[in-house]
């Protein structure tokens, strides 16, 4: 078969996505996206300030079927060939929703299965184009709301984590900070937006926790206090006034991004990265994305520098069809009934 047609269904977390994804198989497959369909569940749970599991496991459940159709008839209903599900990392109970609705095609349809790995899909979405070429050896960083993982990859499917959060990932402090500040959920586009506009003066002067630790670790739960700290010590019209709101914002982007970019360059160049690959929602930050571009090309020329498009960046069902078709080329089908989730999979 030179082409083959992939379902792929992700319910890691808030998102119900469904992709159709057509790969031309090859030495560098490419992969033709036919419908990339995801129902957001942001509404439901800003009201709470973040992701309530068994209410996002019943937005799955209702979403499921839904979702499905939709991704369907955007693709003109191709013949199935592979089913791929994100097992995990992510909230249990949402993950078995996704996987018993992907076992469910999977035994009606009897095709094979795939589990897949939500950090690793976040990884290889950037493969999506097969432009990719001698990428190896490649240091990873994975930033969402759930993880942050610095990874160096020998290879697609030959991972070894090097460092991660203690405590909150990247995201989860956007996020934080964000309710602190009472901007909503999710926190990164928000405090993107407000950190891009111009303000008055105000200096506000936040951490860079671990940066300088011999260490691939990051901690971001320190951040979010010292804002916390910094707004309790405000007076109340300092607190509500527009200008404050931007310059905490503009701060914590800029104390997240100098940590990142640190870290993730001086693991690049002691493991002499070829690539450097970027992946998961806060690499959707487009200062992140414009200070990455520059401290590469000026730090370390030598090496490439992948991120997803934006719209790539943040949970789809798309990379979890890349990933799936990988493991189906290593031979990871499984049979449908053995499929389990696994909140805290990691990449090995
Ligand atoms: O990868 P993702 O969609 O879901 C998880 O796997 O967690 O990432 C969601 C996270 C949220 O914490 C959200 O605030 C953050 O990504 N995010 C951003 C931006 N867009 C989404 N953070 C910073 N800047 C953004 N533009
Ligand atoms: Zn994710």
């Amino acid at each position: 078969m030179t082409t083959m047609i992939i379902l792929a269904i992700e319910t890691s977390c808030d998102d119900t996505a469904i992709a159709l994804v057509k790969v031309k198989q090859g030495k560098r497959p490419k992969f033709q996206i036919l419908s990339n369909v995801i129902s957001s569940q942001v509404k439901l749970h800003q009201k709470y300030g973040g992701v309530y599991p068994s209410l996002a496991k019943r937005e799955h459940l209702k979403n499921l079927p839904v979702v499905f159709e939709k991704a369907k008839k955007e693709a003109k209903n191709p013949k199935l060939d592979l089913i791929a599900v994100t097992i995990g990392p992510g909230l249990e109970p949402c993950l078995w929703t996704g996987i018993n609705f992907a076992k469910d095609i999977a035994q009606k349809l009897n095709l094979p299965l795939i589990p897949v790995n939500h950090i690793e899909a976040h990884i290889l979405t950037n493969f999506i184009n097969g432009k990719l070429k001698n990428a190896f050896p490649a240091v990873c960083l994975v930033v969402s709301g759930g993880h942050t993982q610095l990874i160096l990859m020998k290879d697609i499917g030959k991972y070894e984590i090097l460092g991660e959060t203690r405590d909150d990932a990247a995201g989860e402090c956007f996020d934080k900070t964000a309710r602190i500040l009472g901007l909503g959920y999710p926190g990164g586009p928000v405090i993107s937006k407000l950190a891009s506009s111009p303000d008055k003066n105000i200096d506000i002067s936040l951490p860079r926790p671990m940066m300088h630790q011999k260490n691939y670790d990051f901690s971001f739960s320190g951040l979010k206090t010292a804002v916390l700290y910094n707004f309790r010590t405000q007076p109340h019209k300092v607190r509500k006034s527009k200008e404050y709101i931007k310059a905490v914002a503009r701060e914590t982007q800029q104390a997240v991004i100098d940590v990142l970019i640190y870290k993730t360059l001086k693991a690049a160049k002691n493991f002499k990265a070829r690539t450097i690959i970027l992946g998961g929602g806060v690499t959707a930050n487009k200062e992140l994305r414009k200070q990455f571009k520059k401290r590469v090309k000026k730090e370390i020329p030598h090496s490439k520098l992948c991120i997803p498009d934006s719209n790539f960046c943040t949970d789809n069902a798309a990379m979890t069809a890349v990933a799936g078709y990988f493991n189906y080329l290593k031979g990871l089908t499984e049979k449908p009934g053995k499929v389990e989730a696994n909140a805290n999979l990691r990449v090995k």
